[in-house]
């Protein structure tokens, strides 16, 4: 295994912010660490940069034992959410810095910042200072100066998260775009679900300073792992099991609602208290068996007006079952 973590724990002034992480990455991969604000993702990377210590952990990369080894020796780029960029220095002299830092033979130094800058579509702003360009472009500088010593692992934290929408959607697909043609292993933390499913080949799915779930994108929509999962990524309608007591999701464009049909015999009927349209999805709520059920269905649903009696059918095949944390 390329990156690998074992029981991963740290707390800050006796508030546990990871409680035994454990995580294997392989080389080239493209990992993010998805979760709410404050449950540890970026504690846990800076773990790995080795720009925090943890209570107890080991850390494998290539063959090697980490725990011991500081930031500076090994070897990761890094990106941060704030530019933070030189401000006194022009774009190149950002990113020949850390190469004379790495002690860079000098006449190596200009033709890498060359082909850096042109890594990232900058060529023609290599004179410029920091604050003369936009975010998205000050972000770029980053990039290629966290890339120019040619890192083995790239570290991103929230790259994005202080962009606006477009800049940020172009910028991602560009991180993308990078990644694959460079092939270097990327970790990059975000909160967002859309981010994380549109650039990782894995997402570690955090909460509360643990690892809920890790996965393919579509095998944690498809098959998320619990309760938290479904709900962060993307929409999930709750149900309880018939049988038993135990919950299960359906995802909306799973949920089949005929208006004024006749049931079929594997349909259930019931009349609509409540319809809202909200833009991709309709919240419907229900009266069935004189239970109230409220479900989300893909799409604008003007058929399902209230007082409208309908039938409903939830495929069997399509429901997920998810672990709750009860008993
Ligand atoms: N230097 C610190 N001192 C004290 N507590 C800290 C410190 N760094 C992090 N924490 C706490 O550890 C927990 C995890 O923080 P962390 O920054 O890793 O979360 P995060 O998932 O990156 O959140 P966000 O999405 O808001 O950036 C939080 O409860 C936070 O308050
Ligand atoms: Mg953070």
């Amino acid at each position: 295994m390329y990156l690998s973590l074992r029981g991963i724990t740290k707390s800050f002034d006796g508030v546990k912010a990871l409680a035994g992480v454990s995580l294997d990455i392989e080389e080239g991969e493209f990992v993010c660490f998805l979760g709410p604000s404050g449950c540890g993702k970026t504690t846990l990377l800076r773990i790995i940069a080795g720009l925090e210590t943890p209570d107890a952990a080991e850390i494998r990369f290539a063959g090697r034992d980490l725990t011991d080894i500081p930031a500076r020796e090994r070897n990761f780029g890094i990106v941060f959410q704030s530019y933070s960029l030189f401000p006194n220095m022009t774009v190149a002299r950002n990113i020949a810095y850390g190469l004379e830092c790495r002690k860079w033979r000098r006449e190596d130094i200009p033709g890498r910042v060359i082909s850096m800058l042109a890594l990232v579509n900058l060529s023609d702003q290599a004179a410029k200072f920091p604050h003369q360009l936009s975010g998205g472009q000050q972000q770029r500088v980053a990039l290629a100066r966290a890339l120019a010593p040619r890192p083995a692992v790239l570290l991103l934290d929230e790259p994005l998260s202080a962009l606006d929408a477009k800049v940020r959607e172009d910028l991602r697909a560009e991180i993308k775009d990078l990644q694959s043609r460079l092939r270097i292993t990327t970790i990059m933390v975000t909160h967002d679900q859309h981010e994380a499913m549109e650039v990782a080949d894995r997402i570690v799915v955090m909460d509360r300073g643990r690892i809920e779930q890790i996965g393919r994108p579509v095998e944690l929509y498809e098959r998320p792992a619990n309760r938290f999962v479904a709900g962060f990524l993307g929409r999930m309608n709750l149900v309880r099991d018939v049988h038993g007591h135990a919950l299960a999701g359906i995802r909306p464009e799973h949920v089949e609602l005929c208006a004024g049909s006749e049931a079929p015999h594997e349909r259930r009927t019931g009349r609509v208290s409540r319809s809202v349209f909200l833009g991709s999805i309709t919240r419907v709520t229900l009266s069935v068996d004189g239970q109230d059920l409220t479900l989300e269905v893909q799409g604008r649903r003007d058929d399902l007006a209230p007082g409208a009696e309908i039938a409903v059918r939830i495929p069997a095949r399509a429901l997920v079952r998810l672990d709750d944390g009860l008993p």
